[in-house]
């Protein structure tokens, strides 16, 4: 039998050639089943549960190609014993993008290890209201920021010859009804809001894109030919193959193929037969199953044939080093929103007992249970995170705080406290009929009652006080959050969340992170949510956009986050090339500890003829600074950053205006050193 001579090392042109002759020789019933996953219920009833290996599809045995072999992410690889990363909204908070590609090297390594060689972990849809249960899959609000993040997590993990996948494309962005909801969306919101970070993803050579269950403009978007076909596949030339999201991401063999879905996941429903009988039928043109067949057999082909720069061993899965790492990102994640008498950090020798209370204080928590999970046993609570670090030199005492009289009379008996409250995959996560034990959505913004009450009654007795949040997104905090001196976005932090934590309660590590989506101080502030609506407009403005437009103030702003030291901003300048401005500005460390700075750009367009947000983040650098260092700051913009899309003619364009550039440490007027420039 004819084999054809696939093999490590093909140059782009042999894999043309090779499938060129594999279409050729390929019959219909072959090229169909390339354009669906297989065996998916037959391998989960040899399992009995999702996610515990790698689901393929694609492939022709016959003549040597390989499958592609699906796992999910994005807080690490979702089969049982991998890293299990801080999910990516906390990573989002860490602002570091080079430790995101690292963290992406890692998922491709242990994907590779695992068998793996497609990656459904880079979500990507914007964070439009924090109720959104899937809201930690992502990584903010802002569409420039969410870019960076999604085209490093892809560079990292495609090292490893890995097909990174981004999702949910598109406009997905409430759970509950993500099966059923229309996104009715103006061309502008559409292609300046919900698009721009999955353009940045295909330009950095994302593999593959899965569609969203969700319809923008009335139509599924796995049928949605606009998305699909016109704005993916034709204006920004992507060449690699969009599959469907999982439960009923197809809906119709015909608007599939036609609205340009190349496969169907996770197993052929409406492709496979019925794909086939509508060719023989001549209802498909065979030209189209052709174009899906050359993308996947390429794509796959691309990847698998490279040669690896590792070898995959399964001693890399969960390894020390990879751990370690979780740790760090956990480090850089998390947010100090308050910090009041420079409670924290906590002196161990200045604390004889501390009263570790909260019913999340000895929870292994890393959030969503849906196919984001990662199966990993161990992880560490905040509470052994905290006796890891004191050791023997500070007495621990754990209480849940289920009996708040006695959780008070506890912290009523020690130096300080630490709350820590907030969520679990209960309250918020993806949705699954009949198998979720939430909506998925959630349905308040404020921590639940208890958690206040903890609060309320341990803040009478003990201004030693830090309250940790974990959850995936905003919390409302108006209730308490001025009795409260020290406040921590601890998030979902990861197998390596609780030393993380007791590293930054006790000063061995100094608070960097800086909240990647605006925290209201009431629900009216933010966009119109409704978890079980049939049809949603999604407006221009959302998060910092909506709430600078309206003049609201927020509770905590983006981009905000405290140090044990303080960083002060000087000498912004502007230098202007035929492609891109360049910002300096003169930073330094004024306090007494290193630290890691996130300096933020904003470009104004306070001048525009159109209606535009007040300013919008262009640009973003950790920097590292110890006690009266200066460093300067260079932050690059390309011009055609500056761009509007017009919907009249269907093109960006850059006006010739006066510009405002804003550079410093939070999107705050405050916070910002600001200056013109004309382009
Ligand atoms: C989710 C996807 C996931 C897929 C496979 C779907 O329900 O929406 O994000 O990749 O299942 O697990």
């Amino acid at each position: 039998m004819y084999k054809l001579n696939i093999r490590k090392g093909m140059t782009e042109e042999e894999i043309d050639v090779a499938v060129n002759q594999a279409l050729n020789m390929m019959t219909l019933k072959e090229k169909v089943a390339t354009m669906s996953g297989n065996n998916f219920y037959l391998l989960l009833l040899k399992d009995h549960k999702f996610g515990v290996r790698a689901y393929p599809g694609g492939g022709v045995k016959r003549l040597n190609i390989p499958p592609f072999l699906f796992t999910d992410g994005p807080k690490g690889v979702s089969i049982p014993g991998s890293t299990c990363f801080p999910v990516p909204m906390a990573r989002g908070a860490s602002w570091d993008i080079l430790l995101e590609e690292k963290i992406g090297e890692i998922m491709g390594k242990e994907a590779r290890a695992q068998g793996a060689n497609l990656f459904g972990g880079v979500c990507i849809n914007l964070l439009r209201h924090p109720a959104w249960g899937r809201a930690q899959e992502t990584f903010g609000e802002d569409p420039f920021h969410i870019g960076e993040f999604g085209a490093a997590i892809i560079r990292g993990v495609q090292k490893h010859n890995v097909m990174a996948t981004v999702k949910h494309y598109a406009a997905n962005s409430i759970e509950y009804s993500r099966f059923k909801v229309n996104v009715q969306i103006s061309e502008r919101t559409l292609r300046e809001v919900y698009l721009p970070h999955f353009k940045r993803c295909i330009e950095d050579g994302c593999a593959t894109v899965m569609s969203a269950y969700n319809k923008v403009r009335g139509e599924y978007c796995g049928h949605n030919s606009y998305l699909l076909r016109d704005i993916l596949k034709g204006e920004w030339g992507f060449d690699g193959f969009v599959h469907s999201d999982w439960m009923n991401g197809l809906r119709d063999t015909i608007k599939g193929i036609s609205g340009g879905l190349d496969v169907e996941m996770p197993r052929a429903k409406y492709y496979g037969r019925k794909l086939e009988k509508a060719v023989k039928l001549g209802k498909v043109p065979l030209n189209l199953v052709d174009d899906s067949v050359r993308r996947i057999l390429r794509t796959t082909l691309k990847f698998t044939t490279k040669e690896d720069p590792l070898k995959y061993d399964s001693d890399v899965i969960g390894c020390d080093d990879h751990v370690k790492l979780a740790r760090e990102v956990a480090e850089k994640s998390m947010v100090l929103l308050k910090n009041q008498d420079k409670l924290l950090p906590f002196n161990m020798d200045e604390i004889d007992t501390i009263a570790v209370l909260g019913h999340l204080a000895d929870k292994k928590n890393t959030g969503d249970h849906g196919s984001s999970h990662v199966r990993q046993k161990n992880i560490i609570t905040p509470l052994q995170g905290i006796k890891n670090s004191v050791g023997n030199k500070v007495n621990v005492i754990h209480n849940e705080g289920n009996d708040i009289d006695i959780a008070q009379q506890i912290a009523q008996s020690v130096d300080s406290v630490v709350v820590i409250v907030g969520y679990t995959s209960k309250d918020e996560g993806e949705y699954i009929p009949h198998i979720s034990k939430g909506l998925g959505d959630r349905t308040n913004l404020t921590l639940k009652e208890d958690d206040i009450k903890l609060i309320d009654a341990v803040t009478k007795v003990n201004k030693k006080c830090v309250v940790v949040l974990v959850g995936g997104s905003a919390i409302i905090m108006e209730e308490w959050k001025g009795k409260v001196p020290s406040i921590l976005m601890a998030w979902y932090s990861g197998m390596e969340g609780g030393n993380a934590l007791a590293n930054i309660l006790f000063g061995k590590v100094n608070p960097s992170g800086k909240l990647p989506f605006t925290i209201p101080k009431d629900q009216a502030h933010l966009p119109y949510f409704d978890i079980y609506i049939d049809e949603i407009e999604y407006g221009y403005y959302h998060g910092y956009t909506l709430m600078e437009k309206e003049n609201i103030d927020p509770a905590f702003p983006f981009g905000f986050g405290l140090s044990y030291t303080e960083y002060s901003y000087k000498n912004i300048r502007v230098e202007s090339t035929d492609e891109k401005i360049i910002v300096n500005v003169d930073v330094s460390n004024i306090g007494a500890i290193a630290g890691e700075e996130i300096v933020q750009l904003y470009v104004g367009f306070e001048n525009s003829s159109v209606d535009r947000p007040i300013k919008l983040l262009r640009g973003f650098k950790r920097v590292s600074l110890n006690p009266n260092e200066t460093k300067t700051v260079s932050i690059e913009v390309k011009k055609k950053d500056f761009a509007w899309y017009n919907p009249d003619n269907r093109v960006w364009e850059v006006e010739n205006i006066e510009y405002a550039i804003y550079i410093g440490s939070s999107s705050k007027n405050e916070d910002l050193l600001t200056t013109q420039i004309s382009l």
